[in-house]
């Protein structure tokens, strides 16, 4: 999801169904205020946390939202869907208007989903410029060893986007077990990454976005909102 930048004249005349040139004369006359302050130019830039009043009355007044959620399986890294139940359907009782996932988990896949309605905070740590590392608990259907630890760092060839995998670390837990931390999120990158060796992933569970750490205090289906440190950790 994009942020909502835009300009202010822009938002009014859709807002209240009017001319620019009503916009112009609501500015002149000292009528709209951004933030508290009164609006000087018709061309000053808003988004979607702007506090915008007219002629005393809010036009729009939304806070920033952050929210952790421990996905369990079977529920489906989206805001809607026809047949299984969503991530935002389990955040009972929070406002979800302009709600979206920042990095989604396949339907079995478990563990950190963050959720935000902060566009440019999501795009931050989703951008791939910014390499932000994901972690992973891997438990395989196989035995695994250490060709799998060069396999993994060195990349594969994804025949479908036509990429090679950036380099990500494999760390091996236990016979069946891995951690996996990707700087990337291709379509079931762990799952097609393990495939190579045929070798199916029988659980996957997300620990960590970044410096952002899943709480260890939440039950599958339980979430909570970010602290302020933790949405700092992002930028
Ligand atoms: N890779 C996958 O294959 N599935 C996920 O849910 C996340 C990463």
């Amino acid at each position: 999801m994009a942020s909502k930048r835009g300009r202010i004249d822009t938002f009014i005349a859709k807002q209240l169904q009017i001319p620019k040139k009503s916009v112009r004369s609501l500015i002149a006359n000292q009528q709209l205020l951004l933030n508290g302050d009164i609006v000087i130019t018709p061309d000053t830039q808003i988004d979607e946390f702007s506090l915008i009043e007219c002629q005393g009355e809010i036009l729009q007044q939304r806070q920033r939202a952050y929210w952790m959620l421990y996905k369990p399986q079977g529920v489906v890294s989206a805001t809607v869907d026809e047949q299984h139940q969503t991530a935002l359907d389990l955040l009972e009782g929070v406002d979800k208007d302009l709600l979206h996932i920042a990095g989604r988990l396949d339907l079995n896949s478990t563990g950190l989903l963050l959720i935000t309605n902060d566009a440019k905070w999501s795009q931050a740590l989703m951008s791939p410029d910014n390499k932000v590392t994901k972690r992973y608990l891997v438990t395989l259907a196989n035995p695994i060893d250490d060709t799998y630890v060069e396999a993994f760092a060195g990349g594969m060839w994804f025949e479908y986007e036509g990429i090679t995998t950036q380099a990500a670390t494999l760390i091996i837990v236990s016979r069946y077990q891995a951690i996996v931390e990707l700087k990337e999120g291709k379509y079931h990158q762990i799952k097609r990454m393990f495939g190579r060796f045929n070798n199916p992933v029988v659980a996957l569970h997300r620990e960590s976005i970044g410096l952002i750490e899943l709480d260890n205090t939440l039950q599958p289906g339980e979430f909570r909102a970010l602290s302020a440190d933790e949405v700092s950790l992002v930028n």
